[in-house]
Order: structure tokens, then sequence, then C-alpha cells
């Protein structure tokens, strides 16, 4: 696959009014983002990552169609999806959203294999009378036995519920699916076989992915490219060495640092980063990310750096990037092409 961008977006932004009503002041507004440019290639999966508040399930929402943004434009297959009617739009097209919990997203008194059934008949996807042959083939696909089909939700695990969410999302034939820590909520073994699922339906069906997490380790396993937000904004872009050595933005750094190591008792030699996140309903003028930068300068806070390319395959927006050796660069960028799917 990667015949070109099955998704683009560019300058999307998204404001919430939130805080009380008073009567003569307008309430504050929350700029969840701000102006997000994204490309991603047809049969790659892109990991979205940055701290929780960031934007990352707004950004999700909207890819979807749940959320309408304020500004830009959402183009999928050459379809625009900022407009009216996205949601079941952007069902028929083919794209779909597996959430983090995956009880609320099932209704408790239908059983699962009616839950399965219902988007085979509502978006025609095949003949009335083999439905249920198609059910217990996805049921198959996810790794559940079609006999589950008469069991309700509360009667299943929270691994297995999020299978048949998966099985639900598979229904309709996507092409694009886009996971919000759609493993998170799981205990860690489970959480293994579902991103496992993920990596094998991708590689089986040639799909596409938008990977949202929290968790760097498993972003820098499973994806061919990385996106880090800060405060609603992407502030680099590029291969998941970003997120060990290679990392440009100094934020992009700080997370990597944090990362649990595998290894007992080693540790990475940086400090994590300092200080709280501020305010999203007002965040620091400029970069929002220089009250906690190591690097600020006075330009910092004067103007907001783009998202430029660094590199080829690699943008960051930085008045004072982090300087990568070419070396360190290079031996990320060999162990990148090594890293085809997780073998855990
Ligand atoms: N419907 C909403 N109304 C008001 N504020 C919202 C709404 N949805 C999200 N937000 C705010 O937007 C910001 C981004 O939220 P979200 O996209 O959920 O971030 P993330 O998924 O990265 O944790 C947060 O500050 C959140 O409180
Ligand atoms: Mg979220």
């Amino acid at each position: 696959m990667g015949s070109g961008p099955i998704l683009q977006l560019s300058g999307v932004s998204k404001s919430f009014r939130v805080g009380p009503r008073t009567i003569g002041r307008p309430r504050a507004q929350l700029r969840a983002l701000d102006h997000i440019d994204l490309r991603v290639e047809a049969g790659k999966t892109l990991g979205i990552v940055g701290e929780s508040g960031c934007g990352k399930s707004t950004l999700a929402r909207i890819i979807v169609g749940l959320t309408r943004p304020d500004a830009g434009t959402v183009a999928y297959e050459g379809a625009d999806l900022s407009r009216a009617r996205r949601r079941p739009l952007a069902a028929a097209l083919g794209l779909q959203m597996v959430f983090q919990d995956p009880y609320s997203a099932l209704n408790p008194r239908m059983r699962i294999g009616d839950a399965i059934l219902e988007p085979l008949l509502v978006h025609q996807i095949v003949p009335r009378a083999e439905a249920p042959g198609e059910r217990d083939r996805l049921l198959d696909v996810v790794g559940l036995s079609p006999s589950l089909a008469s069991r309700y939700p509360h009667e299943l695990s929270g691994g297995q519920r999020q299978r048949v969410n998966i099985a639900r999302a598979l229904s309709v034939r996507p092409r694009l699916i886009v996971a919000d820590e759609a493993a998170s909520s799981l205990d860690v073994s489970v959480q293994g076989q579902i991103l496992n699922l993920f990596s094998d339906l991708r590689d089986q069906l040639g799909l596409t992915l938008i990977f949202v997490s929290h968790d760097l380790n498993v972003v820098d396993h499973l994806c061919d490219r990385v996106a880090v937000m800060y405060l609603g904004r992407i502030i680099e872009e590029g291969r998941p060495s970003i997120l060990r050595e290679g990392a440009l933005h100094h934020y992009t750094h700080g997370l990597a640092s944090a990362i649990p190591q595998p290894i007992p008792g080693r540790r990475r030699a940086q400090p994590a980063i300092s200080g709280e996140l501020p305010s999203p309903t007002n965040p620091p003028s400029g970069c929002h990310f220089r009250t906690r930068c190591p690097a600020r300068q006075p330009l910092c806070a004067e103007a907001s750096p783009p998202l430029n390319p660094a590199a080829p395959d690699h943008r960051v927006a930085c008045h004072f990037p982090r300087v990568s050796t070419p070396e360190a660069v290079g031996r990320n960028h060999a162990a990148d092409d090594l890293t085809v799917s997780p073998s855990s």
C-alpha cells in the first residue's frame, strides 16, 4: 500500500465555550484545536500522542465526522467531510472509530451478534440472507467464537467487548479506522492482544490506522508516523524515532525521556518535562510550550512557530529546535525500518 494521502486535514480548528454562564460576560473560549495540518498515507499507521487535554480525542472525532470543525477542511479520499451530514457520509465512505471504553460503546440490551448485524443491515453491506454468515465471519476475524453471538455485553470480558467493537467497525468494510486509546482501559495482558489484533488487521486488510495513545512505547512499536500534540497544536511530526533520539522539539524530547525503559534499572539521562501544563483557556502567547521549555528565548513569546519541514519526512514547530546528530537520526531511521509489527 502507500499510494498517496487517504486523509488530509488543512487548517482544522475547534473551540469550545467553557465555564459558568455569567450575565454581561462571555464564557471562556477553549481552543481545543488550532490550525491542524495533517496528511495520512493510505495503508500506513499514524500515532497521535500528547498529554491529556491536548486535543487528541477532538481531532479523532473530527476525522470520523462526530464533531464539526469551526474552520478548515477534512478531505477523505477526495470527499470533504467538514460539511453537513458528515457522520453518515464518513461511515458510508468506510471511516470508523473504536473508543476507549468498550462497554459504553455497546448497547447493554442488545446481544452482541445483533450489534454486529445492525451495521451490516443498515449499510446494506451484504444481502439480508447472508448477514448471519457475515456476522459469524466477523466474530472469527476478531478472534471470538461465533457461539458468543447470543451473549449480552455484560457477559463478556473487557477484551472480548473491545473485539466486538472492532468487529462492528470492520462490518462496514472500512478503509480507515481511528482507535482512540482503544486498549488503554484494558488489563495490560489484554492490551497486548488487542494491539496485536489491530496490527494483524492492518496487515491483512490493508487498513489505514490512526492510533491515539498516551503510551509512547505502543506508538513507537505500531506506527509508521507519529504526530505529537501540545495544547491544540501539532508541534512535531515524523518517524517513530522522534520518540527516541530523533526529537527536534524540546517537548517531544521531554516526553521521550519519560518513557519507562524495558530494562529495569536503566533510565534515560535527560529529565522529563518540568512545570505544569498551562490552562488551555489561557495558553501562553507565541509558542504554547515556552513556559516549560529549556531553550526558550524572547522570540518564543512573540511569535508562534509554524510547523515547518526540518528534514525529509520530519516537521517541527520550534524557533530553536534541538540539534539531532546525523548519526543518531541515521541509527533511528535504520531501526524504524526494522520495526514492522509488534513482537509482543
Ligand atoms: N465538548 C466539550 N466541551 C468543552 N470542552 C471540551 C469538549 N471536548 C473537549 N474539550 C476540551 O478540549 C480540550 C481537548 O480535549 P480532548 O480532545 O478530549 O483531549 P485529549 O483527548 O488529548 O485528552 C480539553 O481541554 C477538554 O477539556
Ligand atoms: Mg482523549
